[in-house]
């Protein structure tokens, strides 16, 4: 039988997905692209996958829906505790007071690559206890899987994907319905979710937190790098950056200061006015 997804294939339709996501598929993913692809030719009804190369040159919506396929969308709801406690015990107090010290009325986050929702649910709700009333929450949750957009959109999570959020917050910010937990508004109001890829500039400034946890791993060194510069360009002055536990900026040059919390390792950009 002849092979589905040969060599010439494999490297064209890597770069392909490298140059349009950031996204790096290595000789040991090779079996994971081949299953996606075997799934994207039959559903797009083309015959074999110089068709549908084709068909993704030509319509850019398939192309979206081919980057969506290959995306890995695991998240949790308070994933990673050692973060939630330093976004609880340190940035958010840091930020509050430098708020009120330059005078400023408003807290902009970003949870770039933020899946099915549960990241900037997880924030707003400890941000909506934090923050105090005169200070305006604003959080976007941007995602190249419009999959994914659509389900954190909505909202609404069966039971057995609630786990992980404390009782407090799931008494105050859900209401149980049809097997699941529903989001209330008055959290789901203040997340703003859009389609974003992060291989181009958001256009986002004046950002004061910026999540961007589990996405950088599926890029490559260079991507990465582009994409924390552009976090750089779109943070305030004076601003935190999440990253996934097991990712680092280590040896990658970037403007980001390290900061070690007795909580969690995370990143800052400070900058000093004269
Ligand atoms: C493993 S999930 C991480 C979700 C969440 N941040 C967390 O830590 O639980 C990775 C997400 O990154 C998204 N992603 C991958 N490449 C992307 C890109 N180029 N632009 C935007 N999102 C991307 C995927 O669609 C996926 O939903």
């Amino acid at each position: 039988m002849a092979e589905f997804l040969t060599d010439t294939d494999f490297e064209k339709y890597r770069a392909l997905i490298y140059n349009e996501s950031g996204i790096h598929f290595s000789n040991s993913n090779r079996s994971i692209l081949e299953s996606r692809l075997r799934e994207r030719v039959k559903y797009a009804h083309t015959d074999n996958l110089t068709d549908y190369y084709n068909l993704i040159n030509r319509d850019p919506e398939e192309l979206k829906v081919l980057l969506d396929s290959v995306t890995t969308n695991l998240t949790r709801f308070f994933r990673n505790t050692a973060h939630f406690q330093t976004l609880e015990y340190h940035a958010i107090p840091d930020l509050v007071a430098e708020k009120k010290k330059r005078g400023e009325n408003r807290l902009r986050v970003w949870s770039a690559g933020c899946s099915t929702g549960e990241e900037p649910y997880s924030v707003a709700m400890m941000l909506r206890d934090l923050v105090p009333p005169e200070i305006a929450i604003e959080l976007i949750g941007s995602d190249i899987s419009l999959k994914s957009l659509m389900i954190g959109k909505e909202g609404f999570y069966p039971e057995n994907r609630i786990v992980g959020v404390p009782e407090r917050y799931l008494e105050k910010y859900f209401e149980k319905k049809n097997g699941g937990y529903q989001v209330r508004d008055e959290i789901r109001n203040l997340i703003k979710f859009d389609y974003h890829n992060l291989k181009n500039d958001s256009g986002l400034r004046g950002l004061d937190l910026v999540f961007c946890r589990n996405v950088l791993i599926y890029f490559d060194e260079p991507a990465q790098k582009a994409t924390v510069n552009r976090f750089w360009d779109a943070m305030n002055s004076h601003s935190y950056l999440f990253i996934g536990h097991s990712e680092s900026l280590f040896g990658m040059n970037t403007q980001f200061e390290f900061l070690k919390t007795d909580w969690a390792c995370i990143y800052r950009k400070f900058l000093k006015f004269t």
